[in-house]
């Protein structure tokens, strides 16, 4: 295998999705990492700043029809200081997450993008479909990097589970993203209800074709009180294959070992730093909002601290003979790694 990638053939990647041999293919996608990008593990600092969401993605825990969640959100003022510990930490990506939540406006958010970057940290945001004058507004004031998963290419799935929205209009937005000098994440859930192999294929060659820089890949996780409790979710194999081959299809972007695998093994994300991934997320948002920002059921680091996740997974990522990287970890692409 080279580091120009595997040859974009939609039935070879249904071929790697479910029939060459799990550990092969996790063999071929980690040598393929650490050629293009190496042995360092990016850690990035997640601050799960506001539970409250317009939107109701038949999926999501946090969904505005889901009357029995706690909803929060952090004042400006502490979304900066949770930022500035994690920088004092050492976390050289803050990442700011939440539901499309219209309270942070566009100005709030200039506000706030420019105090972190005070921080010498690269920024990423991760709240949804906004207009471009936002998304301009906020690269203007430092932003750097932008994730926002398509979640699936099947326009009728989509629409299915994620009443009141609409594919062409997310696509335009991760156009405008890209388009504005972000940093470009995207990515999708795997084990959606009606989701077929072929249509997983379709996705890593979307992906590809829109040229992301990072690729977030996350089995589904059925939430007790969503319309989908019912459904069975996807594997970690599932996950850890579709992750798998998105690095053999684009050799030296940046992709996370999700949350969500650990979520359903206890070594997830290691078994994912082996399977092709080169970054962790570790959950820096205090206290009880950790366990109020419950997108599924059975999501890991709920009542640790900071300090702990960041020590806890320092430890695993030693463990395995890798090393966290020392810089922003941005995508080799992006010349000017980040704006300060
Ligand atoms: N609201 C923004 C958005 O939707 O892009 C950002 C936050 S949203 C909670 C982040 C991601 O969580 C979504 O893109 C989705 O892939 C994932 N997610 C939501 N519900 C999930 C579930 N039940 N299982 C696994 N992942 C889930
Ligand atoms: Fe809101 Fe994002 Fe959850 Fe959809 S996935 S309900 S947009 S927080
Ligand atoms: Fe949170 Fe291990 S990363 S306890």
């Amino acid at each position: 295998m080279n580091v120009t990638g595997v040859k974009p053939d939609k039935s070879a990647i249904i071929t790697m999705l479910t029939t060459t041999p799990a550990e092969e293919l996790y063999r071929q996608a980690d040598q393929v990492r650490h050629d293009a990008v190496g042995d360092e593990v990016h850690l990035r600092g997640l601050i799960e700043f506001s539970n409250i969401c317009r939107n109701d993605c038949l999926y999501c825990g946090l969904r505005r029809s889901n009357k029995t969640v706690k909803r929060y959100r952090l004042s400006e003022d502490e979304i900066v200081e949770t930022a500035h510990r994690a920088a004092t930490m050492g976390f050289k990506t803050i990442v700011l997450q939440g539901g499309e939540d219209l309270h942070f406006d566009q100005a709030k958010m200039c506000r706030i993008i420019e105090q972190i970057k005070l921080l010498d940290v690269a920024l990423t945001l991760s709240v949804g479909e906004r207009e471009y004058a936002d998304y301009k507004a906020w690269r203007d004031s430092g932003a750097d990097r932008y994730l926002m998963r398509i979640e699936t290419t099947d326009r009728d799935l989509y629409h299915k589970l994620n009443p009141g929205m609409s594919w062409e209009r997310r696509h335009e937005c991760l156009l405008m993203i890209r388009e504005l000098g972000y940093e470009l994440g995207s990515g999708i859930m795997v084990g959606l209800p009606g989701q077929s192999v072929e249509s997983i294929a379709q996705d890593l060659l979307y992906l590809k074709e829109i040229g992301i820089d990072m690729a977030g890949i996350g089995p589904f996780i059925p939430h007790p009180e969503t319309p989908l409790t019912c459904e069975t979710g996807g594997t970690l194999e599932q996950a850890l294959r579709t992750m798998a081959v998105m690095r053999l299809l684009m050799p030296d972007i940046n992709i996370p070992a999700t949350t969500a695998m650990e979520s359903l093994h206890p070594q997830g994300r290691i078994m994912a730093l082996q399977a092709g991934a080169n970054v962790v997320m570790p959950n820096v948002t205090e206290g009880e909002y950790r366990r109020l920002y419950e997108l599924y059921p059975g999501k890991i680091c709920v009542n640790d601290t900071p300090a702990y996740c960041r020590s806890c997974i320092s430890l695993k990522i030693q463990s395995i003979g890798r090393r966290i990287g020392q810089g922003y970890g941005g995508h080799k692409c992006h010349k000017l790694e980040v704006r300060n």
